[in-house]
C-alpha cells in the first residue's frame, strides 16, 4: 500500500467528472481503494475522493469516528464506495468542513442531515447505507468531489471571494 499525492485546489483534477467504474474485482481496483484510505488515514482525514488523488473514477473513501456518527452499525469502518449515488435525503444540516485539497480553508456549507446511498463495492455487488451525523456531511462531501464540485463552489459569492483572497495571500493563486 502506498500514500498518494493529494492534489490542492485549484488543480484540473478537482473540476473533473469523474467516471463510473465497470470492471470490478481487478487488483488494480483493489489497490487503489486501499491506497485511497492509507492516503486519507495518513492525512488524517475522514473522507477521501478518487479524483482528488488525480483519478477521475467514481470511488470515494471514508473513515467516521464513532462518536461523531449517529448510526452504530457504521461506527469507525473503512468504507469503499464505488459508483456510489444517493437514493434519498432528507432534513438540512450544515457544519464547518475542510477538505484535504483545501488545508486551511474551513467552511459552513448546507447539506442534507440524512442520506441514503447506493453503491458497489470492489466486487461490483450492489448495497446501500443510511447516514446521518458527521457521516452524512462527509458522504455528500465526496460524492461532490465525483462530480467536480468542491465545497468552495456551494459557498456565497460573497463567501467564495473571501476564500479566494485568502488563497491568494496564502499563495495557492
Ligand atoms: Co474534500
Amino acid at each position: 500500500m502506498s500514500v498518494l499525492n493529494v492534489v490542492r485546489y485549484p488543480h484540473p483534477s478537482l473540476k473533473r467528472t469523474c467516471e463510473a467504474v465497470s470492471t470490478f474485482n481487478t487488483p488494480e481496483l483493489k489497490t487503489l481503494a486501499d491506497d485511497m484510505l492509507e492516503t486519507m488515514k495518513a492525512r488524517n482525514g475522514i473522507g477521501l475522493a478518487a479524483n482528488q488523488v488525480n483519478i477521475a473514477k467514481r470511488i470515494l473513501v471514508a473513515k467516521v469516528p464513532d462518536r461523531r456518527v449517529q448510526k452504530a452499525v457504521w461506527h469507525d469502518q473503512e468504507l469503499i464506495l464505488v459508483n456510489p449515488t444517493i437514493t434519498e435525503k432528507s432534513g438540512n444540516a450544515s457544519i464547518q468542513e475542510g477538505c484535504l485539497s483545501f488545508p486551511e480553508v474551513y467552511e459552513q456549507v448546507q447539506r442534507s442531515s440524512k442520506v441514503k446511498v447506493r453503491y458497489q463495492d470492489v466486487s461490483g455487488q450492489t448495497l446501500e447505507l443510511e447516514a446521518d451525523g458527521l457521516l452524512a456531511i462527509c458522504l455528500q462531501h465526496e460524492m461532490d468531489h465525483l462530480d467536480g464540485v468542491t465545497m468552495i463552489d456551494k459557498l456565497s459569492r460573497l463567501k467564495k471571494d473571501m476564500v479566494q483572497r485568502k488563497l491568494k495571500k496564502l499563495g495557492w493563486l
